[in-house]
């Protein structure tokens, strides 16, 4: 398949899409589900490059692989574990079962907890010792922080509930900075990770927690967690009432939709977080049914193979115009990289395709001021992913909102037309002549014919934003089964960690740098000098 797929890309070569771009194609190339519109007309993928990547899917199988992830087998094979985030949005959808139990009912009465005690701490019920909560602090990081800081920024709007700080780096600037905030006595600490051993998590749990001891005579009671891992939570001190629970087969960066998702939902409440939760299940609905060559999320895949694994763009910039949407790219790093980010397949073997996108990003119009220059004018293709809302709640400033669209879909018109020699000419042939003039004009070319796809919507909704996460996740859900990898496991970080445990002796002094390289060994021996 991958040979048909580089044959076609050979045969299409340069072409310059703008040409093939009328309406029909635009309205051929775009998917709609809901309110939610995908446009990838602005691509090189014409109808023959279309079936031949639909093909790759029927090759992996994803169609079973996906019912079997809906149908809890347990396809993370390399921890024997199911995968099951989408039993956290199955909210009316029926049973899903694991080995033989039916998860159902303890996901939907662990919804229904978080949703009281968020009641009770949006109304006053639940109280810090100088009384009702004013401030809460998630602690946690990776998949424990990404989405719900990403969510919780992104639906602003909604917020009506006590302010919400998140802190994730061991860095003791962030969680000094957030502390320094906040009142002791009226705060609420959520822990938040999934094993409850995370380093990162448990330090900064342990800094809270004295830091809350200093005036509140049981800072414990103050404290949640979120966790698959009772007995911790317990030593911790943490009582069971305000412990939400999960089990292994939630990713900890496809986690946001369940407890992990507390955060969120004490910020805009229950039923806003509800309506998430629909957007999400609505995605899904629609991945299972909808026909390849109308599923939004295996599109999105099928875009991002054809640019990274075909064409050999390896990067992908994710560009919302949606200020909101700031840490999207950010939450989207983690998804992509942390999931697709391998080198070997399922079996063990090489791949012998590029493994997921780099993918980085910034909300436009900022982008524009800082790097855009690269992807219109530099030597590498990056494909764009741009996201653009119709309407913001700030309504008196509507013109605003006119202004951002225009630049959005301005940038992704540029990059497909670019500006030719001739064009970059007439605009200084005023200000130069002969070879001047050809000089100053090559500096001004545009080579155009650069991919963009883009993810528009009437308005940034909960429902909206659950959407759009959901299908993220199915879209790298795809992309892993073509490459043949497990989406779900992260073995890439661990050296880095263990690592870090052992030289914690030495850059304490504890220990001689004995066996490390020179790198190494004279990097400690330089920051001890200097006050380490
Ligand atoms: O180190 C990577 C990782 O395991 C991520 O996959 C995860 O989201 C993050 O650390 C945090 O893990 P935990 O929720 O267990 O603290």
């Amino acid at each position: 398949m991958w040979d048909k797929l580089r044959a076609h890309h050979e045969a299409v070569g340069d072409r310059r899409f703008e040409t093939m771009l009328d309406a029909a194609r635009a309205e051929d190339f775009s998917v709609q589900v809901g309110d939610l519109l995908f446009d990838y007309s602005k691509t090189n993928i014409d109808a023959e490059g279309r079936a031949l990547l639909i093909e790759l899917l029927d090759a992996a199988g994803v169609a079973a692989r996906r019912d079997a992830m809906f149908e809890g087998e347990k396809i993370n094979e390399t921890e024997g574990r199911a995968v099951l985030h989408t039993a956290l949005r199955n909210l009316d959808g029926g049973p899903v079962t694991v080995d033989g139990i039916d998860v159902m009912p303890g996901v939907l009465s662990t919804l229904d907890r978080m949703a009281t005690f968020a009641e009770d701490v949006r109304a006053g019920r639940f109280a810090g010792a100088g009384g009702k909560i004013t401030d809460v602090i998630n602690i946690g990081i990776g998949g424990s922080d990404l989405g719900p800081k990403m969510a919780t920024i992104a639906l602003a709007p909604y917020h009506d509930g006590p302010r919400c700080h998140f802190v994730s780096n061991v860095d003791p600037a962030d969680i000094a900075g957030v502390l320094r905030g906040c009142d002791p006595e009226t705060t609420l600490v959520i822990v938040a990770s999934k094993t409850f051993t995370t380093i990162e998590t448990m330090t900064n749990a342990r800094t809270a927690k004295a830091w809350m001891g200093e005036p509140v005579a049981d800072p414990a009671a103050q404290f949640a967690a979120l966790s698959t891992a009772a007995d911790k939570t317990e030593a911790f001190g943490i009582d069971g009432t305000r412990v939400f629970g999960f089990e292994d087969w939630v990713g900890g960066r496809y986690s946001m939709w369940g407890p992990i998702g507390l955060s969120l939902m004490i910020a805009v409440g229950p039923e806003a977080f509800r309506a998430f939760l629909r957007g999400g299940q609505a995605m899904d609905r629609h991945f299972r049914a909808a026909p390849w060559a109308e599923n939004m999320p295996a599109l999105l895949a099928l875009v991002g193979i054809w640019h990274n694994q075909v064409c050999g763009h390896s990067s992908r910039a994710v560009l919302p115009y949606d200020n909101r949407l700031s840490r999207l790219p950010a939450y989207l790093q983690q998804l992509e990289m942390e999931s697709n980010g391998k080198g070997v397949s399922m079996d063990g073997a090489d791949l012998t395709v590029n493994s997921g996108p780099i993918v980085w990003g910034e909300p436009g119009t900022n982008g524009q001021h800082a790097f855009y220059q690269l992807i219109h004018q530099g030597t590498r293709v990056v494909p764009c992913e741009f996201l653009v809302a119709a309407t913001g709640p700030e309504e008196d400033l509507h013109h605003q909102h006119q202004l951002l669209v225009a630049n959005c879909l301005a940038q992704s018109e540029a990059l497909m037309k670019g500006r030719d020699l001739a064009e970059a000419t007439g605009k200084v042939a005023d200000k130069f002549e002969g070879a001047e003039l050809e000089r100053q004009a090559r500096h001004r070319v545009f080579p155009g014919n650069r991919p963009s796809t883009t993810l528009a919507y009437p308005a940034l909704t909960p429902e909206m934003l659950g959407m759009i996460i959901a299908l993220y996740e199915q879209r790298v859900f795809v992309e892993g089964v073509v490459l043949g990898i497990n989406s779900y496991d992260q073995w890439g970080v661990e050296l880095g960690k263990e690592l870090a445990t052992a030289l914690q002796p030495v850059v304490e002094g504890r220990e001689e740098p004995a066996g490390k390289d020179g790198s190494t060994a004279g990097l400690v021996a330089y920051l001890r000098k200097n006050g380490l």
